[in-house]
């Protein structure tokens, strides 16, 4: 098929290459011309792990895959997906949090006014449940000037790529759900993954879009919850990470999700449970059990440092390496990482706070600027530092010899407890 994706945002791109490597013709369509020229010259725009390769593989080697600033070229394509940004910034207004699915559709509306055949338009983007059928068919039907169901099909497919491994979760999906406006809309969008083993669930637009939603405030859930079960082990003198092994043995339950530490960031789920919580709000709806979920995972960060408060005292001119700054291995991703967080609050007790990350550094830099130290190595982050704070667990923090003699306060059980105790001066958990 010939497909075009609007936006080549994280979801937008991955989904992109995801789609060239299972046989399609892609084109990216998006606003931001440094964008669409590095990914035609097969560079990667982010770090995420094997994008790279494939944007060599697949824009360079094979010519399957470009990028355009031309929202024209969607008329010559069978399918497009909405790939844009969701914001969902809670101080922001819902026009401005829909500006730029908006915009989008309204080009995507624009350009289907000449196109003479069938198109159908999927979301892809985690939108809110009764977006697609309230905003984005309206916005269509207006600019193109054609009818839903007659001359274009509508879906909604959302994404559950998990960064730091997005290909890999392309290529293997657990699920494809899809709402539909109509059959036809919905064998469309189905016929992409032709030749997927993944299971697929057909149901109506808004049903899909909560089911993205759900998802993600059920991982939040697990997280948090056991992050609240963590916190209470840590004062008893219970490993949390064996009562989550022994947990995860139930089939019911499962053991994925339940890493204890400092919470869940990221762009999604932190994003998707804020949406959800305002739509409990704006249908007058109360939901005492998420709000609980989003309350202890904003207090999960601040923990690591009343830990550090515990041990050193005042951190009034104490340095503090700060070791990991992306919201998970594997990513240069800090939106909504919980390293912001622990930062601000250390900046606050006026420490002196040096930072390392192998890939989110130039991230970081933008955001924290002069304030923060910056080192390019593990080593130089934690020489002469007065406690050593792990915040992601890359895997070249996991080695206990390289905080002998150190104050050292975990984040993430990247270090192994025991073996820590011994090398380090001193070794906590956040909760255990
Ligand atoms: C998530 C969903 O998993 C994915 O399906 C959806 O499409 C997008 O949002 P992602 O944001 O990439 O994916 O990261 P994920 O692996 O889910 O981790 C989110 C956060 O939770 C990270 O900060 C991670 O460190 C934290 N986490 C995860 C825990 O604290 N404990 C765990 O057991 C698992």
């Amino acid at each position: 098929m010939d497909i075009s994706i609007v936006g080549s945002g994280y979801v937008g791109l991955v989904t992109a290459v995801g789609l060239a490597s299972i046989g399609h013709r892609v084109v990216c369509i998006d606003v931001d011309g440094s964008r669409v020229d590095l990914i035609n010259r097969a560079e990667a725009p982010f770090y995420e792990n094997g994008l790279a390769e494939a944007l060599r593989t697949h824009v360079r080697d094979r010519g399957a895959l470009r990028a355009s600033l031309d929202y024209s070229e969607i008329a010559d394509s069978d399918i497009t997906f909405i790939c844009v940004n969701t914001c969902s910034n809670s101080g922001q207004n819902a026009d401005f949090r829909q500006k730029h699915i908006k915009e989008a559709t309204k080009k995507i509306g624009q350009s289907l006014a000449s196109k003479r055949d069938y198109h159908t338009v999927v979301t892809k983007s985690s939108v809110v449940p009764g977006t697609t059928e309230k905003i984005i068919i309206p916005l269509l039907e207006r600019y193109s000037g054609k009818q839903v169901g007659t001359d274009f099909g509508v879906a909604v497919n959302p994404e559950f790529l998990q960064e730091g491994r997005a290909l890999q979760s392309f290529l293997n999906m657990d699920r494809i759900i899809i709402g539909e406006y109509d059959a036809r809309s919905g064998s469309m969008t189905q016929g992409v993954y032709n030749g997927s083993r993944a299971p697929v669930l057909r149901t109506k637009m808004r049903t899909a879009e909560m089911i993205k939603f759900a998802s993600n405030a059920f991982l939040a859930a697990k997280i948090s919850f056991i992050n609240e079960i963590g916190n209470l082990c840590k004062k008893i003198g219970v490993d949390v990470y064996e009562v989550a092994d022994g947990m995860g043995l139930d089939p019911r339950i499962g053991r994925a999700f339940l890493n204890a530490g400092i919470g869940f960031g990221g762009s999604c789920l932190p994003k998707d449970l804020e949406a959800l919580l305002r739509k409990y709000r704006e249908t007058g709806e109360k939901a005492p059990l998420l709000s609980a979920v989003y309350n202890t995972n904003k207090s999960q960060p601040l923990r690591m440092v009343e830990v550090a408060r515990a041990r050193l005292g005042d951190l009034k001119g104490k340095r503090i390496g700060v070791l990991g700054l992306a919201f998970k291995p594997h990513t240069d991703d800090i939106r909504n990482a919980p390293a912001v967080e622990v930062i601000r609050q250390l900046l606050a007790q006026e420490a002196r706070v040096v930072v390392y990350d192998p890939k989110a550094m130039p991230r970081v830099r933008e955001l924290f600027h002069e304030q923060v130290e910056y080192e390019d190595s593990v080593a130089g982050a934690i020489a002469g530092c007065d406690c050593i704070l792990i915040v992601t667990e890359w895997s070249e923090f996991k080695d206990e010899n390289l905080f002998a003699g150190k104050v050292v306060i975990d984040g993430r059980r990247a270090l192994d407890p025991d073996k820590a105790s011994l090398v380090c001066q001193s070794y906590d958990g956040v909760c255990w």
